[in-house]
């Protein structure tokens, strides 16, 4: 059984993950409705992403035979000021889950639950991608703020989507 200090934490986990979600989802709706459907899809796969993580949590639990216990999530923000606003926050909300899934792994050293350790490392690797990603494009975003082209295009040149990662935890439900 993992330790439940660390069972505790991954079940809150689950509500940032889902409220990852959210945010990104209400992202691409503004981005969808400026038609800016690079951008707009850009966010979309990104919300996906995150279902995805806090999915894998909840299976990590069940595998576990522990709890879960799903949060509920505050509404996210859906108005914006302009085309930067939703990257910066999605950085920000990045950089935020890299320090939370970094004091899941503490939690899981400190009470000597390797397999919740292991089972982090994913985790942490995806986070590196995840705020290196959002930083290169808050400043391509803020370099093209008036040139919305430039930001669709660039999405569409960089972004192409991530192939499937084998070495991903199992997804609850498939
Ligand atoms: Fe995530
Ligand atoms: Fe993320």
């Amino acid at each position: 059984m993992p330790a439940d200090r660390f069972v505790d934490q991954l079940n809150l986990q689950i509500g940032h993950e889902f409220a990852a979600h959210q945010q990104y989802v209400a992202c691409a709706a503004y981005y969808d409705l400026l038609t800016m459907p690079q951008m707009a899809g850009f966010f979309y796969a990104q919300a996906m992403e995150e279902r995805g993580h806090a999915m894998m949590m909840v299976q990590y639990l069940i595998d576990q035979d522990a709890q879960v216990r799903i949060p509920g999530v505050a509404a996210p923000q859906s108005e914006f000021a302009d085309v930067v606003a939703p990257v910066e926050l999605a950085l920000d909300q990045e950089r935020r889950v890299t320090a939370q899934i970094n004091e899941l792994t503490k939690i899981a050293r400190e009470e000597y639950d390797f397999a919740s350790d292991q089972f982090m490392q994913w985790f942490i690797k995806e986070q590196v991608e995840e705020v290196a990603t959002m930083s290169d494009l808050v400043t391509v975003v803020r370099r093209s703020r008036d040139n919305i082209e430039a930001i669709e295009d660039y999405i569409q040149r960089e972004q192409k989507g991530e192939a499937a990662d084998p070495s991903a935890p199992a997804i609850a439900g498939g």
